[in-house]
């Protein structure tokens, strides 16, 4: 797991083609799995979001979509400030905002502060994950719902199969050509192999304080999207 201050460099050093590079990687899924996400998490009209690791701001903006108000934050301030512009274009400068220099382990927000909570394609790249969840327990109000979208562990042998060669040959060619940075897209598959399944994800929030934690996989468990609750 690199730092933190390498994550940062990372995402840094991609933030102009990582939107691009998502959709191409993901052959259009993405759109897909963050309305999934969007839904799962209970967002609605009249709830307040905290979008941890938020990046360029398409996850925030699936949940302003579904009518919540939302508090977009990431510690990589490169691709932060990509949303905002976003935002406007889609319509919904009014319901996001861009809150720059919040590190996961160490939120900048009062206790008990958001209805919800949401992390997607985040918590994989968090050095101390137990001080994350301590962290998103903290700022969300009692009852307040968790949502994780985050790469996972493909469920049939013969998808598990191709997504190892996918992963593994492909994806970091493509993303060494469009980004001009090899090292981001080789990380990406590394990360996803030395992140916890889907079960152990469960265990692990569980053992951190959440309840009720649930998981579900999209698209063959090449995605998964867990929930839990205060
Ligand atoms: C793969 S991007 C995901 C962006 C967005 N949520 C999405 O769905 O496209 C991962 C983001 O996590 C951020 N990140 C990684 N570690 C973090 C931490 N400890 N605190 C806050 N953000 C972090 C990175 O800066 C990066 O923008």
């Amino acid at each position: 797991m690199p730092e933190g201050r390498q994550v940062q460099q990372m995402f840094s050093a991609i933030a102009g083609k990582y939107d691009v590079l998502n959709h191409v990687l993901s052959g259009g899924a993405d759109f897909w799995w963050w309305r999934r996400m969007a839904r799962a998490s209970g967002a609605e009209p009249g709830k307040l979001f905290l979008d941890v690791a938020a990046g360029t701001g398409d996850s925030s903006l699936a949940l302003a979509r579904r009518g919540a108000e939302v508090v977009s934050t990431d510690f990589t301030h490169a691709m932060l400030r990509l949303g905002p512009d976003k935002f406007r274009r889609k319509g919904f400068s009014d319901r996001i905002w861009a809150s720059s220099d919040a590190d996961a382990q160490c939120l900048p927000f009062r206790d008990a502060s958001f209805d919800g909570l949401t992390i997607c394609y985040g918590i994989r790249n968090v050095e101390d994950r137990a001080r994350a969840y301590a962290e998103f327990l903290r700022v969300l109000r009692p009852s307040g719902q968790l949502t994780i979208l985050e790469f996972s562990t493909p469920v049939f042998p013969g998808l598990k199969a191709f997504y190892d060669w996918y992963s593994r040959w492909v994806l970091p060619r493509i993303g060494a050509r469009i980004s001009g940075d090899a090292s981001a897209y080789t990380y990406l598959p590394e990360s996803i192999r030395s992140f916890p399944d889907q079960r152990s994800l469960v265990v692990e929030l569980e053992a951190a304080g959440f309840r009720q934690v649930r998981w579900r996989n999209l698209t063959g468990g090449i995605v998964a999207l867990h929930t839990a609750w205060k």
